[in-house]
C-alpha cells in the first residue's frame, strides 16, 4: 500500500502571503500581536523549523517540546506554509475538536482574514460518532423505544437531524455520553448497505469523505488512523477512508504503540455474537424476510456462545490466556459447536429467498468472527499475545452476562508499522512532550520509541521545557493514604481530595484511571462541596469542557480522554488531582509480553555480540 503524494498546489500557492515562521513567532512578530498570553518561546520557532524542514526535505521527525510549548501552532503554521495534503493525527477526539474549533479559526483569522474559505480543513472521526440517517428513519416507521429517556433523546435526535450539517453526536450538547439509544442510531458498518442505501448520497458519512477529499488539512484522531491504515493492509475491497496524503503528524505520540496495536490485532467478544443475532432477527423481521430455519440458528447461536464464553477462565480485569491448547483439549466440542453455529447462520443467510441488502453485510460479519475467534483460539502466531478481558460485575451486557472479550494483540508492532506507513509516506513528524528516554548523560533518547513503532531513520529534537516548575508549580502527594487497591482508599481519596479543593477553590480537574473510582468518589463529594461539580458522561465531552471554562470554581470528574493535551487558559484550572499515576502495570498481559520479548531480544543480541567477540581472533 502507498500514500501517494498530493501536488503541492493547495493552499500555500493561493495564499502566497502566508508570513515566514520568524514572521510569525518572534517577538514583534504576527502571533505577538494577537495573542494576548504572547511570549516569544524559543522553543515553539524551533519545533516550527525542524517541522518545516522535515516537510520540505521528505524526512521523517521525532520532536519532544515539554507541555504547553505550544506545539499545536508549532506544526500548524509550517503545515499550512508547505501547501501539502496532511493528515494530523490526535490523541483523543477532544483534542480534534479543540484543534478545528479553537486553534484553525484562530490561524484562519490571522492569516487569512481577507480571504475567508482559503484554509480548507476537516475533522474526521470514527463512523460511530455519526447519524446513520437510515436507522433514524427505521425507527421512525417503527419506533421501540423504552423509557421516558430514550423518547426524549429520540427527540433531541429527530429534531437535529434535518438541521445538522456534520451530523457528528458532538453537536447534541444535552445528550449524555454513555447513551443506548445512540448506539441504536449511529453509522458503525454493522447494518450499513453502502452505496444501496437510499440516503448514501445525503449521507453524513459520504459527506465527511467528501469534505475530507476536498480539504488540505484533514484532523483524524490515532484510533481511525490506525483502522484505516490496518483496513487497507487488510487489502479489503474499497478499504480505507482517508484521503491520499504527503504527510502526516502524530500529536500526543507516545500512543502511537498501543493504538496501533489493538487494531492490527483481534478481538472477539460475548457481546459481538449478542449484537449479530439482534442485528440480523430485527433487520429480517422488519424487512419480512427472515426463514424459520434462520430464527432456529440464531437461537443456537445465542445459546452455544453463551455457554463457551461461560468455560471460558474467569478473573478480574485483564489477564493473560494462558494455556489456551489445555483449554481444546477440554472445551474443544463447545468450541467447535459455535464454529458450526456459525457457519449454520452463513448458510441459513444464503440460502434466504429474499435477501434484503443489509444481508451481505451480515454474512461478512458473520464470516469475519468465525475468522477471527479461530485465529484467537487456534494461532500459534509467536508475535501475538493472547488475553482476556473481563468486565465481569462491573459491565454487563444486555443479557446478565459479564462482558467478556477475547484478544489477540502483536507484541511488536514495529515491523508492520515500518512496512505500511513510515516506508510510504514522505513525511510522519512524531510529536509529545514525553517521547525521550533518559540517556546516561541525562540528554532525552529516542531510540525506544523508534524502535518500539519501526521508525528506522528520523531527524530528532528534545526541547527543553519553557516553563520553570519548581517555582511556578508545587506537586503535592499524599504520603499517608490507604493502598490505592484497598476499600478504604475511596473514603481517604475523597476526604483528601476534599481539602485540596477548598484549598484552590475548585478550579480544578480530578482525573481517575477508572470509571468505578470517578464515580465512587464523585458521588462522595456530592452535596459536600461548594462548588459547580461536573461529570465526564453527563454531556459529550467538548460541551462539558466549554462548560469547565465559562463556569467559575467549577471540578471536572473525569477519566483517560482528559489526560493530557486539554487546553485551558488560565487560573480556570489551577489544580489537576490524579488518583493514581497512569503507568502501564508490569503485570498487564500486554506489557509483561512486551517485556519478555524485549529482554529475550536482549539476550539474544547480547549472546551473539559475546559469542562473535569471543570467537573472532
Ligand atoms: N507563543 C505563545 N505565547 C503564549 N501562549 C501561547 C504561545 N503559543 C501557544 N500558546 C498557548 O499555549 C497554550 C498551550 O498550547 P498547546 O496546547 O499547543 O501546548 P502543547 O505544547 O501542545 O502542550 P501539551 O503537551 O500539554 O499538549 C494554548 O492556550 C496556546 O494558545
Ligand atoms: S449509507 Fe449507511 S450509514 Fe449512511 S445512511 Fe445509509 S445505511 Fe446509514
Ligand atoms: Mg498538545
Amino acid at each position: 500500500m502507498a500514500f501517494p503524494s498530493q501536488p503541492e498546489a493547495a493552499t500555500a500557492a493561493r495564499t502566497p502571503k502566508v508570513p515566514t515562521l520568524h514572521q510569525f513567532f518572534a517577538p514583534g512578530g504576527l502571533l505577538s500581536q494577537a495573542h494576548p498570553q504572547y511570549e516569544f518561546r524559543r522553543g515553539q520557532l524551533q519545533m516550527a523549523e525542524a517541522v518545516e524542514k522535515a516537510l520540505t526535505e521528505r524526512r521523517h521527525l521525532i520532536v519532544e517540546a515539554g507541555t504547553g510549548t505550544g506545539k499545536t501552532l508549532a506544526y500548524l503554521l509550517p503545515v499550512i506554509r508547505s501547501g501539502k495534503r496532511v493528515i494530523i493525527s490526535t490523541g483523543t477526539k477532544n483534542l480534534q475538536e479543540q484543534l478545528f474549533f479553537k486553534d484553525i479559526p484562530f490561524l484562519e483569522q490571522l492569516l487569512f482574514s481577507q480571504n475567508p474559505g482559503k484554509l480548507r480543513v476537516c475533522y474526521m472521526k470514527g463512523r460511530n460518532n455519526y447519524l446513520c440517517r437510515q436507522k433514524l428513519y427505521d425507527l421512525t416507521d417503527q419506533p421501540v423505544l423504552s423509557g421516558l429517556d430514550e423518547i426524549e433523546h429520540y427527540r433531541q435526535i429527530s429534531a437535529w437531524e434535518p438541521v445538522t450539517e456534520t451530523g457528528d453526536r458532538a453537536e447534541l450538547t444535552e445528550l449524555p455520553e454513555n447513551n443506548q439509544l445512540w448506539h441504536k442510531l449511529d453509522a458503525r458498518t454493522d447494518r450499513c448497505t453502502g452505496q444501496k442505501c437510499a440516503q448514501w448520497d445525503r449521507c453524513f458519512i459520504t459527506e465527511m469523505h467528501r469534505r475530507a477529499m476536498e480539504s488540505d488539512i484533514v484532523i483524524v484522531n490515532h484510533h481511525l488512523f490506525f483502522a484505516d491504515l490496518a483496513l487497507r493492509q487488510s487489502g479489503a475491497p474499497d478499504a480505507g477512508i482517508l484521503p491520499e496524503f504527503s504527510a502526516v503528524i502524530f500529536d500526543e505520540a507516545h500512543e502511537l504503540e498501543d493504538v496501533a496495536s489493538s487494531y492490527f490485532g483481534v478481538t472477539v467478544s460475548n457481546l459481538r455474537f449478542e449484537e449479530l443475532a439482534r442485528d440480523i432477527e430485527s433487520t429480517l423481521k422488519q424487512k419480512q424476510a427472515s426463514s424459520p430455519g434462520l430464527l432456529q440458528a440464531l437461537g443456537r447461536l445465542r445459546e452455544r456462545a453463551r455457554f463457551f464464553f461461560g468455560l471460558l477462565p474467569q478473573g478480574e480485569g485483564r489477564f493473560a490466556f494462558t494455556g489456551r491448547d489445555k483449554f481444546l483439549e477440554k472445551h474443544g466440542d463447545d468450541y467447535a459447536a459455535v464454529m458450526q453455529a456459525l457457519a449454520r447462520i452463513f448458510s441459513e443467510l444464503e440460502v434466504l429467498p429474499k435477501k434484503p441488502d443489509e444481508v451481505f453485510g451480515f454474512a461478512r460479519r458473520t464470516q469475519e468472527l468465525k475468522t477471527q475467534l479461530a485465529f484467537i483460539m487456534e494461532s500459534e502466531d509467536k508475535n501475538t499475545v493472547f488475553w482476556i478481558d473481563w468486565r465481569g460485575e462491573a459491565r454487563k451486557t444486555r443479557t446478565g452476562q459479564a462482558h467478556i472479550i477475547l484478544q489477540a494483540t502483536p507484541i511488536d508492532v514495529s515491523e508492520i508499522l515500518k512496512q505500511t506507513l513510515f516506508e510510504n509516506v514522505e513525511t510522519a513528524v512524531l510529536t509529545s512532550a514525553t517521547l525521550a528516554v533518559a540517556g546516561a548523560a541525562d540528554q532525552g533518547s529516542f531510540e525506544y520509541i523508534r524502535r518500539r513503532v519501526g521508525m528506522d531513520h528520523a531527524r530528532e529534537l528534545v526541547l527543553p521545557s519553557h516553563f520553570d516548575y519548581a517555582r511556578q508549580a508545587i506537586l503535592y502527594v499524599p504520603p499517608d493514604l490507604p493502598d490505592p487497591r484497598s476499600a478504604s482508599f475511596a473514603r481517604g481519596a475523597a476526604e483528601k481530595i476534599r481539602r485540596l479543593l477548598e484549598i484552590t477553590r475548585g478550579r480544578a480537574f480530578c482525573l481517575f484511571t477508572s470509571y468505578a473510582q470517578m464515580h465512587d468518589i464523585h458521588d462522595r463529594l456530592l452535596g459536600e462541596l461548594p462548588f459547580p461539580m461536573f461529570l465526564q458522561g453527563s454531556a459529550p465531552k467538548n460541551a462539558l469542557l466549554e462548560e469547565f471554562r465559562l463556569t467559575a470554581n467549577a471540578v471536572l470528574f473525569a477519566t483517560a480522554s482528559f489526560w493530557q493535551g486539554v487546553d485551558v487558559q488560565g487560573e480556570q484550572l489551577s489544580c489537576v488531582i490524579i488518583d493514581r499515576l497512569p503507568f502501564a502495570v508490569p503485570n498487564d498481559p500486554v506489557v509483561a509480553a512486551r517485556i519478555r520479548a524485549i529482554q529475550e531480544a536482549e539476550a539474544t543480541h547480547f549472546l551473539n555480540t559475546r559469542c562473535r567477540r569471543r570467537s573472532s581472533p
